[in-house]
Protein backbone atom coordinates (compact mmCIF):
# COMPACT_ATOMS: atom_id res chain seq x y z
CA UNK A 1 0.00 0.00 0.00
CA UNK A 2 3.30 2.58 1.36
CA UNK A 3 4.54 1.63 -2.53
CA UNK A 4 1.37 2.00 -4.01
CA UNK A 5 1.05 5.47 -2.47
CA UNK A 6 4.18 6.89 -3.04
CA UNK A 7 3.98 5.56 -7.34
CA UNK A 8 1.04 7.35 -6.81
CA UNK A 9 1.81 10.68 -5.76
CA UNK A 10 5.36 10.70 -8.18
CA UNK A 11 2.99 10.15 -10.77
CA UNK A 12 0.78 12.70 -9.60
CA UNK A 13 3.65 15.23 -9.35
CA UNK A 14 4.95 14.21 -12.84
CA UNK A 15 1.04 14.83 -14.13
CA UNK A 16 1.32 18.30 -12.38
CA UNK A 17 4.85 19.35 -13.69
CA UNK A 18 3.88 18.36 -17.35
CA UNK A 19 0.56 20.67 -16.84
CA UNK A 20 2.15 23.26 -15.27
CA UNK A 21 4.92 22.93 -18.48
CA UNK A 22 2.01 22.53 -20.98
CA UNK A 23 0.35 25.76 -19.56
CA UNK A 24 3.58 27.52 -19.28
CA UNK A 25 4.84 26.91 -22.88
CA UNK A 26 0.82 28.00 -23.86
CA UNK A 27 1.08 31.23 -22.22
CA UNK A 28 3.97 32.43 -23.90
CA UNK A 29 3.03 31.84 -27.01
CA UNK A 30 -0.02 33.41 -26.24
CA UNK A 31 1.17 36.44 -24.44
CA UNK A 32 4.55 36.44 -27.49
CA UNK A 33 2.00 35.48 -30.70
CA UNK A 34 -1.34 37.47 -29.55
CA UNK A 35 -4.25 37.15 -32.38
CA UNK A 36 -4.62 39.48 -34.50
CA UNK A 37 -8.16 39.78 -35.64
CA UNK A 38 -10.23 43.53 -35.81
CA UNK A 39 -13.62 44.34 -35.61
CA UNK A 40 -14.25 45.56 -38.98
CA UNK A 41 -17.45 46.50 -38.45
CA UNK A 42 -16.18 49.30 -36.20
CA UNK A 43 -13.86 50.54 -38.84
CA UNK A 44 -14.70 52.88 -41.34
CA UNK A 45 -12.70 51.95 -44.15
CA UNK A 46 -12.83 55.20 -45.95
CA UNK A 47 -10.24 56.67 -43.52
CA UNK A 48 -7.55 54.88 -45.88
CA UNK A 49 -5.52 57.38 -47.03
CA UNK A 50 -2.33 57.65 -49.11
CA UNK A 51 0.27 60.07 -50.18
CA UNK A 52 0.17 61.35 -53.27
CA UNK A 53 3.41 59.92 -54.89
CA UNK A 54 2.31 56.45 -53.85
CA UNK A 55 2.76 53.50 -56.70
CA UNK A 56 -0.54 52.34 -57.69
CA UNK A 57 -0.44 49.40 -60.52
CA UNK A 58 -1.73 46.28 -61.25
CA UNK A 59 0.71 42.96 -61.95
CA UNK A 60 0.88 39.95 -64.01
CA UNK A 61 3.51 37.33 -65.00
CA UNK A 62 4.75 36.00 -68.62
CA UNK A 63 3.21 32.76 -68.71
CA UNK A 64 0.23 33.29 -66.98
CA UNK A 65 -1.17 36.20 -69.94
CA UNK A 66 1.06 36.22 -72.78
CA UNK A 67 -0.64 32.91 -74.30
CA UNK A 68 1.86 30.66 -76.66
CA UNK A 69 4.81 30.34 -74.41
CA UNK A 70 6.19 26.42 -75.58
CA UNK A 71 9.60 26.50 -74.63
CA UNK A 72 9.53 26.84 -70.68
CA UNK A 73 9.42 23.87 -67.49
CA UNK A 74 5.60 25.35 -67.09
CA UNK A 75 4.58 24.13 -70.90
CA UNK A 76 6.36 20.67 -69.99
CA UNK A 77 4.66 20.37 -66.66
CA UNK A 78 1.35 21.13 -68.57
CA UNK A 79 1.38 18.00 -70.37
CA UNK A 80 2.46 15.82 -67.75
CA UNK A 81 0.14 13.61 -65.88
CA UNK A 82 0.50 12.57 -62.17
CA UNK A 83 1.09 8.94 -60.87
CA UNK A 84 -3.07 8.43 -61.31
CA UNK A 85 -2.86 9.51 -64.43
CA UNK A 86 -4.30 12.93 -63.53
CA UNK A 87 -3.31 16.23 -65.46
CA UNK A 88 -1.03 18.25 -63.22
CA UNK A 89 -3.43 21.37 -64.12
CA UNK A 90 -6.74 21.54 -62.83
CA UNK A 91 -9.26 20.55 -64.99
CA UNK A 92 -6.64 19.42 -67.59
CA UNK A 93 -6.42 22.96 -68.24
CA UNK A 94 -3.02 24.09 -70.59
CA UNK A 95 -2.48 28.03 -70.38
CA UNK A 96 -2.40 27.79 -74.51
CA UNK A 97 -3.07 31.07 -75.69
CA UNK A 98 -3.73 32.30 -72.10
CA UNK A 99 -4.84 36.13 -72.19
CA UNK A 100 -2.88 36.68 -75.25
CA UNK A 101 -1.16 39.53 -73.66
CA UNK A 102 1.80 39.23 -76.41
CA UNK A 103 -0.66 40.47 -78.78
CA UNK A 104 -2.89 42.47 -77.10
CA UNK A 105 -0.64 44.58 -74.73
CA UNK A 106 -1.57 47.60 -76.53
CA UNK A 107 -5.04 47.22 -75.38
CA UNK A 108 -4.36 45.90 -71.83
CA UNK A 109 -2.43 49.13 -71.43
CA UNK A 110 -5.25 51.20 -72.39
CA UNK A 111 -7.70 48.40 -69.77
CA UNK A 112 -4.44 50.23 -67.37
CA UNK A 113 -5.80 53.67 -68.00
CA UNK A 114 -8.99 53.50 -67.28
CA UNK A 115 -8.14 51.82 -64.10
CA UNK A 116 -6.21 54.65 -62.87
CA UNK A 117 -3.11 53.42 -62.37
CA UNK A 118 0.14 54.29 -62.41
CA UNK A 119 2.93 51.35 -62.88
CA UNK A 120 2.82 47.98 -64.16
CA UNK A 121 4.77 45.00 -62.98
CA UNK A 122 5.02 42.46 -65.66
CA UNK A 123 7.69 39.73 -66.64
CA UNK A 124 9.89 38.81 -68.53
CA UNK A 125 10.01 35.12 -70.29
CA UNK A 126 13.43 34.15 -70.27
CA UNK A 127 12.48 31.00 -72.39
CA UNK A 128 11.43 33.70 -75.37
CA UNK A 129 14.94 35.37 -75.00
CA UNK A 130 16.97 32.55 -75.04
CA UNK A 131 15.07 29.51 -76.18
CA UNK A 132 18.42 27.23 -76.54
CA UNK A 133 21.53 27.84 -74.36
CA UNK A 134 23.41 30.82 -75.70
CA UNK A 135 20.77 31.22 -78.61
CA UNK A 136 19.37 35.02 -78.13
CA UNK A 137 15.90 35.98 -79.84
CA UNK A 138 16.50 39.33 -80.78
CA UNK A 139 12.78 39.57 -81.74
CA UNK A 140 11.64 38.79 -78.02
CA UNK A 141 13.70 41.88 -76.89
CA UNK A 142 12.46 44.07 -79.06
CA UNK A 143 8.60 42.96 -78.35
CA UNK A 144 9.74 43.20 -74.34
CA UNK A 145 11.05 47.04 -75.36
CA UNK A 146 8.45 47.77 -77.14
CA UNK A 147 5.97 47.02 -74.67
CA UNK A 148 8.46 48.92 -72.18
CA UNK A 149 8.03 52.15 -74.42
CA UNK A 150 4.14 51.98 -74.28
CA UNK A 151 3.98 51.52 -71.11
CA UNK A 152 6.52 55.21 -70.40
CA UNK A 153 4.55 56.61 -73.60
CA UNK A 154 0.92 55.65 -71.50
CA UNK A 155 2.18 57.62 -68.27
CA UNK A 156 2.72 54.47 -66.65
CA UNK A 157 5.98 53.26 -65.20
CA UNK A 158 7.31 49.56 -65.77
CA UNK A 159 8.31 47.66 -63.53
CA UNK A 160 9.84 44.17 -64.44
CA UNK A 161 10.83 40.69 -62.74
CA UNK A 162 13.24 38.33 -64.67
CA UNK A 163 12.35 35.03 -62.71
CA UNK A 164 8.49 34.16 -62.12
CA UNK A 165 8.07 30.90 -62.23
CA UNK A 166 9.05 30.16 -65.63
CA UNK A 167 12.68 28.86 -67.08
CA UNK A 168 13.45 27.79 -70.25
CA UNK A 169 13.18 23.58 -70.86
CA UNK A 170 17.73 23.64 -71.64
CA UNK A 171 17.31 25.00 -67.98
CA UNK A 172 15.49 23.30 -66.68
CA UNK A 173 16.95 19.68 -68.02
CA UNK A 174 20.70 20.72 -66.44
CA UNK A 175 18.72 20.73 -63.29
CA UNK A 176 17.96 24.38 -62.75
CA UNK A 177 18.58 25.61 -59.49
CA UNK A 178 18.87 22.59 -58.20
CA UNK A 179 22.88 23.20 -58.81
CA UNK A 180 25.06 26.04 -57.59
CA UNK A 181 27.02 26.53 -60.75
CA UNK A 182 24.09 27.06 -63.23
CA UNK A 183 22.94 30.09 -61.56
CA UNK A 184 25.74 32.20 -63.39
CA UNK A 185 22.99 31.46 -66.81
CA UNK A 186 20.26 33.37 -64.89
CA UNK A 187 22.77 35.87 -64.20
CA UNK A 188 23.74 36.06 -67.89
CA UNK A 189 20.21 36.21 -68.83
CA UNK A 190 19.54 38.83 -66.26
CA UNK A 191 22.36 40.80 -68.30
CA UNK A 192 20.87 40.53 -71.41
CA UNK A 193 17.94 41.94 -70.47
CA UNK A 194 19.35 44.87 -68.50
CA UNK A 195 21.72 45.60 -71.64
CA UNK A 196 18.11 46.12 -73.81
CA UNK A 197 16.24 47.98 -70.81
CA UNK A 198 17.98 49.22 -68.08
CA UNK A 199 17.94 52.42 -68.82
CA UNK A 200 13.84 52.54 -69.44
CA UNK A 201 12.69 50.41 -66.32
CA UNK A 202 13.43 51.94 -62.63
CA UNK A 203 12.41 49.34 -61.10
CA UNK A 204 13.95 45.40 -61.18
CA UNK A 205 12.90 42.30 -59.52
CA UNK A 206 14.82 39.39 -59.34
CA UNK A 207 12.98 36.95 -58.45
CA UNK A 208 9.28 35.93 -57.60
CA UNK A 209 8.46 34.34 -54.27
CA UNK A 210 11.45 31.87 -53.74
CA UNK A 211 9.66 30.17 -51.18
CA UNK A 212 6.22 29.00 -52.89
CA UNK A 213 8.50 28.13 -56.51
CA UNK A 214 10.05 26.29 -53.72
CA UNK A 215 7.42 24.41 -51.56
CA UNK A 216 5.24 23.73 -54.74
CA UNK A 217 8.27 22.53 -56.60
CA UNK A 218 10.41 20.58 -53.85
CA UNK A 219 7.71 19.93 -51.23
CA UNK A 220 4.11 19.93 -52.57
CA UNK A 221 5.14 18.74 -55.82
CA UNK A 222 2.25 20.78 -57.04
CA UNK A 223 4.33 22.72 -59.88
CA UNK A 224 7.91 21.89 -61.84
CA UNK A 225 9.78 19.89 -61.29
CA UNK A 226 7.09 17.99 -59.02
CA UNK A 227 9.65 16.78 -56.80
CA UNK A 228 9.19 16.15 -53.04
CA UNK A 229 12.38 15.73 -51.50
CA UNK A 230 13.12 18.33 -48.60
CA UNK A 231 16.75 18.26 -48.76
CA UNK A 232 16.65 19.07 -52.34
CA UNK A 233 14.04 22.21 -51.46
CA UNK A 234 16.74 23.00 -48.79
CA UNK A 235 19.59 23.20 -51.88
CA UNK A 236 17.02 24.66 -54.22
CA UNK A 237 15.54 27.74 -52.17
CA UNK A 238 19.63 28.57 -50.94
CA UNK A 239 20.46 28.50 -54.93
CA UNK A 240 17.79 31.09 -55.54
CA UNK A 241 18.22 33.71 -52.51
CA UNK A 242 22.35 33.31 -53.33
CA UNK A 243 21.02 33.82 -57.11
CA UNK A 244 18.98 36.86 -56.38
CA UNK A 245 22.34 38.20 -55.10
CA UNK A 246 24.54 37.57 -57.94
CA UNK A 247 22.12 39.39 -60.35
CA UNK A 248 21.82 41.86 -57.75
CA UNK A 249 25.64 42.68 -57.34
CA UNK A 250 26.40 41.92 -61.08
CA UNK A 251 22.94 44.28 -62.41
CA UNK A 252 24.87 46.96 -60.06
CA UNK A 253 28.16 47.18 -61.75
CA UNK A 254 26.69 47.40 -65.29
CA UNK A 255 26.61 50.91 -66.69
CA UNK A 256 23.12 52.36 -65.54
CA UNK A 257 22.93 49.58 -62.40
CA UNK A 258 23.45 52.33 -59.84
CA UNK A 259 20.35 54.41 -61.02
CA UNK A 260 17.40 51.63 -60.82
CA UNK A 261 16.08 50.05 -57.99
CA UNK A 262 16.57 45.75 -57.73
CA UNK A 263 14.78 44.07 -55.68
CA UNK A 264 13.70 40.49 -54.45
CA UNK A 265 9.65 39.33 -54.00
CA UNK A 266 8.85 37.69 -50.71
CA UNK A 267 5.62 36.16 -50.57
CA UNK A 268 4.00 36.14 -47.17
CA UNK A 269 1.56 34.15 -45.48
CA UNK A 270 1.64 34.16 -41.56
CA UNK A 271 1.03 30.36 -40.35
CA UNK A 272 -0.92 30.63 -37.09
CA UNK A 273 -2.33 27.28 -34.70
CA UNK A 274 -5.36 26.40 -35.42
CA UNK A 275 -5.90 25.41 -32.42
CA UNK A 276 -4.54 28.37 -30.09
CA UNK A 277 -4.33 26.04 -26.74
CA UNK A 278 -2.41 22.96 -28.88
CA UNK A 279 1.72 22.97 -27.93
CA UNK A 280 2.01 21.00 -31.51
CA UNK A 281 0.27 23.24 -33.29
CA UNK A 282 2.29 26.40 -31.78
CA UNK A 283 5.30 24.44 -32.32
CA UNK A 284 4.84 23.57 -35.95
CA UNK A 285 3.18 26.98 -36.86
CA UNK A 286 6.79 28.62 -35.75
CA UNK A 287 8.81 26.07 -37.63
CA UNK A 288 6.90 26.85 -40.65
CA UNK A 289 6.81 30.98 -40.02
CA UNK A 290 10.93 30.29 -39.69
CA UNK A 291 11.13 28.49 -42.37
CA UNK A 292 9.33 30.15 -44.85
CA UNK A 293 9.65 33.71 -43.69
CA UNK A 294 11.80 34.46 -40.64
CA UNK A 295 14.93 32.74 -41.90
CA UNK A 296 14.76 34.23 -45.72
CA UNK A 297 14.48 37.61 -44.48
CA UNK A 298 17.39 36.81 -42.05
CA UNK A 299 19.63 36.18 -45.38
CA UNK A 300 19.14 39.61 -46.33
CA UNK A 301 19.60 40.85 -42.39
CA UNK A 302 22.63 39.16 -41.33
CA UNK A 303 23.87 36.86 -44.67
CA UNK A 304 23.15 33.81 -42.52
CA UNK A 305 20.03 31.77 -41.98
CA UNK A 306 19.35 28.63 -41.41
CA UNK A 307 16.40 26.30 -42.34
CA UNK A 308 15.24 23.22 -39.98
CA UNK A 309 12.38 21.54 -40.07
CA UNK A 310 12.44 18.55 -38.28
CA UNK A 311 14.03 15.18 -39.25
CA UNK A 312 13.25 16.67 -43.09
CA UNK A 313 15.57 19.64 -43.68
CA UNK A 314 18.80 21.25 -41.31
CA UNK A 315 20.92 23.55 -43.52
CA UNK A 316 22.46 26.39 -43.47
CA UNK A 317 23.23 29.63 -46.00
CA UNK A 318 25.86 32.12 -45.51
CA UNK A 319 26.71 34.60 -47.93
CA UNK A 320 28.19 37.61 -46.63
CA UNK A 321 27.43 39.80 -49.76
CA UNK A 322 23.59 39.21 -49.06
CA UNK A 323 23.59 41.85 -46.82
CA UNK A 324 22.66 45.49 -48.61
CA UNK A 325 21.38 43.63 -51.68
CA UNK A 326 18.46 44.87 -51.72
CA UNK A 327 16.79 48.43 -52.66
CA UNK A 328 13.66 47.27 -51.63
CA UNK A 329 11.54 44.52 -51.24
CA UNK A 330 8.35 43.42 -52.94
CA UNK A 331 5.83 41.76 -50.46
CA UNK A 332 3.23 39.53 -51.78
CA UNK A 333 0.26 39.03 -49.17
CA UNK A 334 -2.67 37.21 -50.20
CA UNK A 335 -4.09 35.35 -46.65
CA UNK A 336 -2.67 33.59 -43.73
CA UNK A 337 -2.80 29.66 -43.16
CA UNK A 338 -4.19 27.77 -39.67
CA UNK A 339 -1.58 24.90 -39.02
CA UNK A 340 -2.36 21.86 -37.16
CA UNK A 341 0.32 19.90 -35.97
CA UNK A 342 0.63 15.60 -36.00
CA UNK A 343 2.51 13.50 -34.85
CA UNK A 344 3.32 12.40 -38.38
CA UNK A 345 7.01 12.08 -39.64
CA UNK A 346 5.43 11.80 -42.99
CA UNK A 347 3.17 14.60 -42.46
CA UNK A 348 3.58 16.73 -39.90
CA UNK A 349 1.29 19.69 -40.11
CA UNK A 350 -2.05 20.14 -42.03
CA UNK A 351 -3.59 23.12 -43.08
CA UNK A 352 -7.16 23.84 -41.78
CA UNK A 353 -9.94 26.33 -42.51
CA UNK A 354 -11.68 27.77 -39.96
CA UNK A 355 -15.42 27.36 -40.61
CA UNK A 356 -15.93 31.91 -39.41
CA UNK A 357 -13.36 33.11 -42.21
CA UNK A 358 -14.67 34.82 -45.15
CA UNK A 359 -13.52 31.78 -48.16
CA UNK A 360 -11.94 33.42 -51.70
CA UNK A 361 -12.38 30.71 -54.13
CA UNK A 362 -8.87 30.12 -53.59
CA UNK A 363 -9.38 28.94 -50.49
CA UNK A 364 -7.23 31.69 -49.07
CA UNK A 365 -9.34 32.96 -45.98
CA UNK A 366 -10.13 37.13 -46.89
CA UNK A 367 -7.66 38.43 -43.83
CA UNK A 368 -6.16 42.00 -44.28
CA UNK A 369 -5.38 42.59 -41.09
CA UNK A 370 -2.48 39.87 -41.91
CA UNK A 371 -1.23 42.47 -44.52
CA UNK A 372 -0.69 45.01 -41.92
CA UNK A 373 1.22 42.62 -40.23
CA UNK A 374 3.13 41.22 -43.09
CA UNK A 375 4.12 45.04 -43.82
CA UNK A 376 5.57 45.10 -39.97
CA UNK A 377 7.76 41.94 -40.22
CA UNK A 378 8.97 42.74 -43.25
CA UNK A 379 9.80 45.77 -42.59
CA UNK A 380 12.33 44.63 -40.51
CA UNK A 381 14.77 44.50 -43.68
CA UNK A 382 14.84 48.36 -43.21
CA UNK A 383 14.45 49.13 -47.33
CA UNK A 384 11.14 50.90 -48.66
CA UNK A 385 8.36 48.11 -49.84
CA UNK A 386 6.52 47.67 -52.65
CA UNK A 387 3.25 45.53 -52.17
CA UNK A 388 4.03 43.49 -55.50
CA UNK A 389 0.82 41.69 -55.34
CA UNK A 390 -2.73 41.37 -53.66
CA UNK A 391 -6.07 40.16 -54.73
CA UNK A 392 -8.86 37.79 -54.59
CA UNK A 393 -10.04 35.13 -56.69
CA UNK A 394 -13.65 36.11 -56.62
CA UNK A 395 -15.35 34.19 -59.57
CA UNK A 396 -18.94 35.59 -57.84
CA UNK A 397 -17.02 39.51 -57.75
CA UNK A 398 -19.31 39.69 -54.58
CA UNK A 399 -16.45 40.23 -51.98
CA UNK A 400 -14.16 41.94 -53.96
CA UNK A 401 -15.05 45.38 -53.17
CA UNK A 402 -14.67 44.64 -49.43
CA UNK A 403 -11.26 42.55 -49.85
CA UNK A 404 -9.77 45.68 -51.81
CA UNK A 405 -11.21 48.55 -48.79
CA UNK A 406 -9.96 45.97 -45.96
CA UNK A 407 -6.46 45.46 -47.36
CA UNK A 408 -6.10 49.19 -48.56
CA UNK A 409 -7.46 50.32 -44.77
CA UNK A 410 -4.52 47.95 -43.63
CA UNK A 411 -1.54 49.06 -46.15
CA UNK A 412 -2.66 52.83 -44.89
CA UNK A 413 -2.54 51.90 -41.44
CA UNK A 414 0.99 50.61 -41.47
CA UNK A 415 1.79 53.88 -44.11
CA UNK A 416 0.31 55.69 -40.66
CA UNK A 417 2.72 53.70 -38.45
CA UNK A 418 5.20 55.00 -40.30
CA UNK A 419 6.60 51.95 -42.68
CA UNK A 420 7.89 53.66 -45.60
CA UNK A 421 5.76 51.62 -48.30
CA UNK A 422 6.05 52.95 -51.94
CA UNK A 423 3.09 51.54 -53.81
CA UNK A 424 0.93 48.54 -54.31
CA UNK A 425 0.10 45.96 -57.17
CA UNK A 426 -3.56 44.53 -57.26
CA UNK A 427 -3.06 40.66 -58.41
CA UNK A 428 -4.14 40.98 -61.31
CA UNK A 429 -5.30 42.89 -64.34
CA UNK A 430 -6.84 40.39 -65.80
CA UNK A 431 -8.36 36.64 -65.71
CA UNK A 432 -5.13 34.48 -66.50
CA UNK A 433 -3.91 31.27 -66.39
CA UNK A 434 -3.52 30.31 -62.45
CA UNK A 435 -0.57 27.93 -62.47
CA UNK A 436 -1.63 24.35 -61.18
CA UNK A 437 -5.45 26.12 -60.60
CA UNK A 438 -5.71 26.41 -63.88
CA UNK A 439 -8.37 29.21 -65.55
CA UNK A 440 -11.23 29.03 -62.48
CA UNK A 441 -9.89 31.33 -59.76
CA UNK A 442 -10.70 34.59 -61.37
CA UNK A 443 -8.58 36.74 -59.83
CA UNK A 444 -8.53 39.90 -62.88
CA UNK A 445 -10.10 43.00 -62.32
CA UNK A 446 -11.24 42.60 -65.38
CA UNK A 447 -13.64 39.36 -66.45
CA UNK A 448 -11.99 37.93 -69.75
CA UNK A 449 -14.13 35.57 -72.09
CA UNK A 450 -11.55 33.28 -73.48
CA UNK A 451 -13.71 32.31 -76.54
CA UNK A 452 -13.28 36.18 -77.33
CA UNK A 453 -10.40 37.55 -75.86
CA UNK A 454 -13.13 40.15 -74.31
CA UNK A 455 -12.38 42.15 -71.46
CA UNK A 456 -15.14 43.27 -69.21
CA UNK A 457 -14.44 45.48 -65.97
CA UNK A 458 -15.53 43.71 -63.03
CA UNK A 459 -18.12 45.73 -61.07
CA UNK A 460 -16.30 45.06 -57.60
CA UNK A 461 -12.73 46.11 -59.20
CA UNK A 462 -14.11 49.77 -59.09
CA UNK A 463 -13.58 49.85 -55.24
CA UNK A 464 -9.72 49.97 -55.97
CA UNK A 465 -10.58 52.86 -58.73
CA UNK A 466 -12.22 54.91 -56.20
CA UNK A 467 -9.17 54.33 -53.60
CA UNK A 468 -6.83 55.45 -56.05
CA UNK A 469 -8.91 58.43 -57.29
CA UNK A 470 -9.32 59.80 -53.71
CA UNK A 471 -5.42 59.56 -53.20
CA UNK A 472 -5.27 61.27 -56.08
CA UNK A 473 -7.32 64.62 -54.71
C1 LIG B 1 1.27 34.32 -56.33
C2 LIG B 1 1.99 34.28 -57.66
C3 LIG B 1 1.15 34.79 -58.81
C4 LIG B 1 -0.28 34.33 -58.71
C5 LIG B 1 -0.83 34.64 -57.34
C6 LIG B 1 -2.28 34.27 -57.15
O1 LIG B 1 1.86 33.44 -55.44
O2 LIG B 1 3.16 35.05 -57.61
O3 LIG B 1 1.74 34.39 -60.00
O4 LIG B 1 -0.36 33.01 -59.01
O5 LIG B 1 -0.08 33.97 -56.36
Amino acid sequence: MMFSNKILSKLFISIAIALLCWLTTILYFLISYPDVEWDWSLINMDDSQFPRSFAWGTATAAHQVEGNNINNNWYQWELQFDENNVSRIHGGDRSALAADHWNRYPEDIQLMKELGVNHYRFSIEWSRIEPQKGVIDQSALIHYHKITQALIEADITPVITLHHFTHPIWFEAMGAFEKAENIKHFVEFSEIVFNELGDLIPIWCTINEPAVFVSEGYFNGLFPPGKKDTELAGVVMKNLLNAHVDVYRHLKNLPNGSSVKIGIVKNIFQFDPFRRWHVLDWFMSRILNNIFTNEPLNFFKYGKSSFYMPSMVDDEIINADAVGSLDFIGLNYYSRMHVKGQINQKEPFLIKTRKKDIQTDMAYPMYGEGLYRALHTISSLEVPIYITENGLADSSDKIRPTFIKRYLYAASEALKDGLDIRGYFYWTLMDNFEWAKGYDMKFGLYKVDFNTQKRTLREGSKAFIEIINSSQN
